[in-house]
């Protein structure tokens, strides 16, 4: 895989996953002792036009373009202080063991499922995302693809390509047979976070009740947003005429619609997910759609993605549309989320890891993982401000060339990899301390009342899953941590 270099002043430089200068219209890489910037990578794009504006004073910016870290330059794995990634790469432990300087990775996008982020905190590796920027997008869609199930808009459309005449009122009755009317309905969203708020919103004013379901908010913000609660799933799916799912992905709700769930649904409900794949099993989903139990359903996101019809469970479903993970996109969406994820990297290299961040999604693991010193003034990096580089004791610091002279050749003697760049590798903790986690009581999480997300964890990541979450049946709460595949955001 090649990687490119964006370079302050001049172009990019492509380097051959030999290393060598490729010949081209690329000059070459300006990196090395006198261009002590921290390296910067996008892991799996190609177009860094955006980030470059933000960082170019501060860092040195590469791209790699690839899909998996097989195919992360190793300069990028040696070097890499920040790395900035879509939906396309995943993450895993062992990948990012691989790296050996990142102390910051950037998700261009909201969820953060395709990163394990307590590996990462206990590498000493924040994540951050981007929550903010596609919340409006994600709802449109979201309440798109539920109008689209009401209103039979898709199909009516599908049905008049296919040459399908509709002039008769027996013929429009026969084409537009299903549409139904909105008023009255009732919507179940499961997970009230800020796109679930913003569909509940919208889907007031097309005359759907809302009711939903999310154990890890505090009491009265139904209150506050005009919502009715439900206790459990079990209730929000008994409940609902089309159920929305808009939860994050995480350890403990893989398959939280399987076929046990799809069995608590109305007969003939919908069912619409711009959430993450993962959250579904397209199996089990396949076999109801088959036998009517659902009526319909609406996919942004699949189990797995890219997502084909030619393949997979769903590939012979009736009554279904699917779209490619593009809730999210819009120009605007797409140029705002790079230019804030730009930032966040800004903020790590200018600030404190991971006071200064805004979106740090595993502060908490980090703050536990990283019980760490103050920082010498002689561990940083002089364009850093004090921010980046932190040492665990017992690790070494390998400082920038030119810098700590006479360590160098013990360092270079203990640090694998070599120090082309400026900002040199850093060992991570081999056994860092585990995170502390707040074990959960019988007094603290009472069955019926939910945990406060803001009083226990921001995240729901942590090993215990909320309480209402015992209704899907026993296989699924030994499945491992997913992932979705390939996907943007
Ligand atoms: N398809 C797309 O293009 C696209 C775009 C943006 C976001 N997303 C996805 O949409 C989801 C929601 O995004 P968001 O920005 O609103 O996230 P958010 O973190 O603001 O909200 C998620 C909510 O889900 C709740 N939750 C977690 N587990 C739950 C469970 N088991 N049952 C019920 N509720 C649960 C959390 O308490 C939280 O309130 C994420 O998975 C995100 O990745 C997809």
């Amino acid at each position: 895989m090649d990687l490119f270099f964006s370079v302050p002043g001049l172009d990019c430089a492509v380097y051959g996953s030999d290393g060598q200068t490729q010949t081209g219209i690329r000059p070459p890489i300006l990196n090395g002792p006198m261009h002590p910037r921290p390296l910067v990578a996008l892991l799996d794009g190609r177009d860094c036009t955006v980030e470059m504006p933000i960082l170019k004073d501060v860092a040195t910016v590469a791209f790699c373009d690839a899909q998996s870290t097989q195919e992360i330059h190793e300069k990028v794995l040696n070097e890499a202080v920040a790395a900035l990634l879509y939906h396309t790469i995943t993450l895993s432990r062992d990948d990012l063991e691989k790296f050996k300087g990142l102390r910051i990775i950037v998700r261009i996008g909201s969820g953060f499922d395709n990163v394990d982020i307590k590996a990462a905190a206990e590498l000493g590796i924040a994540v951050c995302n981007v929550p903010a920027t596609s919340v409006e997008e994600t709802a449109d869609t979201s309440l798109c693809l539920i109008l689209n199930l009401y209103r039979r808009v898709t199909w009516m459309h599908q049905a008049l390509r296919e040459g399908t005449r509709a002039s008769s009122v027996e013929q429009i009755r026969e084409v537009a047979g299903g549409a139904a009317r909105i008023r009255g309905e009732t919507l179940g969203i499961i997970g009230l976070g800020r796109v679930g708020q913003a569909v509940a919103l919208r889907a007031k004013a097309f005359g759907f009740g809302v009711i939903f379901y999310d154990p890890y908010l505090p009491d009265g913000v139904e209150r506050s947003l005009g919502l009715q609660r439900m206790a459990t799933l079990q209730d929000l799916l008994i409940h609902s005429d089309c159920v929305s799912l808009h939860c994050s992905l995480n350890e403990h709700n893989h398959h939280l619609i399987n076929d046990f769930t799809i069995k608590q649904m109305r007969q003939g409900a919908f069912l619409v997910n711009t959430s993450r794949g993962g959250l579904v099993d397209e199996k089990a989903l396949a076999q109801a759609l088959k036998e009517g139990r659902i009526r319909g359903a609406a996919l942004d996101v699949h189990e797995t993605e890219p997502f084909s019809f030619s393949t997979g469970p769903l590939k012979d479903a009736p009554n279904l549309i699917c779209t490619p993970h593009t809730s999210w996109y819009s120009e605007q969406a797409s140029v705002e989320a790079r230019e804030e994820a730009a930032r966040e990297v800004r903020r790590a290299i200018t600030g404190r890891i991971p006071d200064s961040l805004k979106n740090c999604v595993n502060k908490e693991y980090l703050m536990a993982a990283s019980q760490w010193p103050s920082m010498e003034a002689a561990t940083v990096h002089p364009e850093l401000n004090g921010a980046t580089y932190r040492f665990p004791p017992g690790l070494i610091n390998v400082a920038a060339a030119g810098g700590l002279a006479g360590a160098g050749a013990v360092v270079e003697s203990l640090v694998t990899g070599t120090l082309a760049h400026g900002l040199t590798p850093v060992s991570h903790p081999p056994t860092p301390p585990p995170p502390i986690r707040p074990k959960p009581t019988e007094t603290s999480r009472p069955t019926n009342s939910p945990p406060c997300r803001r009083q226990h964890i921001p995240s729901p990541l942590e090993t215990n899953p909320p309480p209402n979450l015992h209704h899907r049946p026993a296989a699924s709460d030994t499945a491992p941590p997913c992932r979705t595949s390939a996907a943007p955001v």
